[in-house]
């Protein structure tokens, strides 16, 4: 029932599991580690060659956990390293994770660190070009080496503000990609349902992973969305657990970065209600940045990142970049995401016509099929730029605005 290959693919597993045990038993973790890797792509692979959705799903479940494992191991080796180096580190940075319990607590923050930054970069991102330049330099100078008995800080919590969907995730990614920082992605109200009256605790813990896995001088960075949803609860019964972890989150924070030695660790807020955030919360962070809606210039750039950085084709004698960035006033850049998509979808739907029928031939039928394309032409925007409504009201894009003032006005409005 395996196509051929299957069963090499299947015997290098065991391979590679071998040799990760055997390595694990001699205390080689750095190599146990990329043989979980390995054994991690070859179930990959052998996950394309089986037909059966049972067996492939069991197949998916062994995958994750050896790449898992393999993080872990890779992880655990970064933070042993700090263990055996202790450089003069905070006194609560010295407790070893040895009962089982803390290793699950361990395991789950593992869990949050998220690999999708490697993908994003600078030129991911449309617009915004002075803020980017802003960003290098501010994490620059927070990594950079200082002169003797000299103490500049860099940017060290910082926190993003805007409608939905202007690229607030994506800037977060790409500074954790260009400082190659570990990102600890942390939704809000993921942890409070996840970690019911957990949630303080395992902040503190998160904070201290992040720190341990400095020690090799790559930083940490905690990516915090949804921030607000953290704030609204103040005061209101029921919400202890949101509460805990905005009190976790601020003393972590406040941090002590010790002498001589750079805090390497740096927050990133996220949200979308700027308004239900309290003075005592925005202190905290050094700078609050609107990340507005996209004007014309970054709107043209959006296309280009969603269409021609994609290699999707373009006929430039009817269209171009500037006319539908004229076209999509008041649009962010996940709409303009989306409406790439959908004209995109629609021209290889076009094309393609016999996709459907080389399916109910079989995967190999339609696995040798290489998918055509077209240049995109005006007439394919025209349907979907006729019906456009922004998600973004005028007034919510002023209320943006208007905060932001009043903010720097020294008035925090309070609704
Ligand atoms: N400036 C941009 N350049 C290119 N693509 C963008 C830009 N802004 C948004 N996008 C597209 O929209 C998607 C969503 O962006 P992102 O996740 O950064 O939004 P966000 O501001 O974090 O939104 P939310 O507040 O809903 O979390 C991206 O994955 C990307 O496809
Ligand atoms: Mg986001």
């Amino acid at each position: 029932m395996y196509a051929p290959g299957a069963d090499a693919l299947k015997k290098s597993i065991d391979r590679m599991l071998t040799e990760a045990n055997t390595r694990l038993t001699v205390g080689k973790t750095v190599e146990a580690s990329r043989s979980y890797e390995k054994a991690w792509q070859f179930a990959e692979q052998l996950m394309e060659l089986i037909d059966d959705p049972e067996e492939r799903r069991a197949l998916q479940v062994r995958a994750n956990e050896f790449r898992q494992r393999s993080r872990a191991l890779h992880l655990t080796n970064r933070m042993d390293m700090g263990r055996i180096k202790p450089t003069e580190n905070h006194e609560q940075d010295d407790k070893v994770y040895t009962d089982e319990e803390a290793d699950a607590q361990e395991q789950q923050i593992l869990l949050l660190i998220d690999d999708r930054p490697r993908s994003i970069d600078w030129n991911s991102i449309g617009g915004l070009d002075p803020l980017k330049e802003e960003l290098k330099f501010h994490y620059g100078l927070a990594m950079a080496k200082l002169p003797e008995g000299v103490d500049i800080e860099g940017w060290q919590n910082i926190m993003f503000y805007g409608p939905p969907g202007t690229g607030k995730t994506l800037l977060a990614c790409a500074i954790a990609n260009r400082l190659n920082a570990t990102f600890f992605n942390v939704k809000s109200s993921q942890i409070v349902s996840k970690w019911v009256g957990e949630s303080g605790k395992l902040i503190s813990m998160l904070y201290r992973v992040a720190r341990k896995l400095t020690n090799d001088g790559r930083p940490s960075i905690v990516f915090i969305d949804e921030f607000d949803a953290l704030c609204k609860s103040r005061g209101q019964e029921g919400q202890l657990y949101h509460q805990q972890m905005l009190a976790a989150i601020l003393s972590e924070i406040d941090g002590f970065a010790s002498k001589g030695r750079r805090n390497l660790v740096m927050t990133i807020g996220a949200t979308n209600r700027p308004w239900d955030l309290d003075a005592a919360v925005l202190s905290r962070f050094e700078r609050r940045i609107l990340i507005a809606l996209p004007d014309s210039a970054a709107r043209a750039e959006i296309f280009r990142i969603h269409l021609e950085a994609k290699g999707i084709p373009i006929d430039a004698r009817t269209l171009n970049y500037k006319r539908l960035a004229k076209a999509t006033e008041r649009l962010t850049g996940r709409e303009i995401a989306r409406l790439c998509k959908e004209v995109t979808s629609r021209m290889v739907a076009e094309m393609n016509p016999e996709i459907p029928s080389l399916v109910d031939k079989g995967l190999a039928a339609i696995q040798a099929h290489t998918i055509k394309l077209r240049p995109l032409r005006r007439a394919d925007f025209e349907p979907v730029l006729d019906r456009l409504v922004p998600d973004t009201s005028l007034e919510t894009e002023a209320h943006y605005a208007d905060w932001g003032r009043a903010v720097s006005d020294g008035r925090v409005p309070s609704e």
